[in-house]
């Protein structure tokens, strides 16, 4: 896949590593490409740097690993996102991060969809640390990553990713789920900083009979 991953900080460099040696043509995406640390995190990975419309222009799939509040910015400095498949890995957080900021109750992923029409936007990624992400087998099982979106293909397409990377993958449904995933998120955080998790723990599914 062309992978073009906007905001390269704890989720996108995480992922972008991954995908990367997986074989997939992965570029980053900044708002200053000839930064400094846009420079040395694109180094660091062996990848490219580009303009947002650059590196988005040259793929099928973008995924949005900004902070929440300007993930419909960043999606909309990426030019024409028409037919592509846009993954959004955000959460709209509060700045305490203890609750989440859901307008008329929509999702940050429903809000995004809107504001891009023609993207096919699939929530994914946003559930779990990025930690887990850069090796999401624990124990001998993979973490569960959910996936919400209405355009199946698109679904069907970023869930193979999510198994190539090491999830266990499983769909929601349409958008409207997104917001469950932006709940789940919530709570992986409060186990994580309030309730003593520590940052290197996932979710499973156990099952009794094998599907
Ligand atoms: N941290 C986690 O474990 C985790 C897990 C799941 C989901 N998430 C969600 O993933 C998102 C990213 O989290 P993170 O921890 O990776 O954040 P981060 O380390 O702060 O990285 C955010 C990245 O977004 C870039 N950025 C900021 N504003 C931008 C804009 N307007 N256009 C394009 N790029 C922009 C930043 O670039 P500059 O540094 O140059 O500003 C930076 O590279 C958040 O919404 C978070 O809720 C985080």
């Amino acid at each position: 896949m062309k992978i073009a991953v906007i905001g390269a900080g704890n989720v996108g460099a995480t992922l972008a590593g991954r995908w990367s040696a997986l074989g997939h043509e992965v570029v980053l995406g900044a708002q200053d490409p000839a930064s400094e640390k846009a420079r040395a995190t694109a180094a660091s990975l062996g990848l490219t740097v580009s303009s947002l419309p650059e590196a988005a222009g040259q793929a099928d799939v973008v995924l949005l690993a900004t902070p929440g509040d300007v993930v419909i910015q960043a999606a909309q400095g990426c030019g024409d996102l028409t037919g592509k498949i846009l993954v959004d890995a955000t959460n709209p957080l509060n700045p305490q991060l203890s609750g989440l900021n859901h307008p008329e109750g929509l999702s940050s992923a429903q809000r995004l969809a809107m504001a891009i029409p023609g993207a096919r936007v699939v929530k994914a990624f946003n559930t779990i640390g990025f930690g887990i992400m850069a090796d999401p087998v624990l124990d001998g099982r993979r973490s569960v990553l959910f996936l919400s979106g209405d355009d199946r293909e698109a679904v069907e397409q970023v869930s193979t990713l999510a198994r190539e990377t090491g999830f266990e993958p499983v769909v929601l449904g349409g958008l409207p789920t997104s917001r469950m995933q932006e709940e789940h998120a919530l709570l992986w955080i409060h186990l994580s900083a309030k309730a003593g998790l520590g940052r290197d723990f996932a979710f499973s599914l156990v099952r009794r009979v094998a599907p």
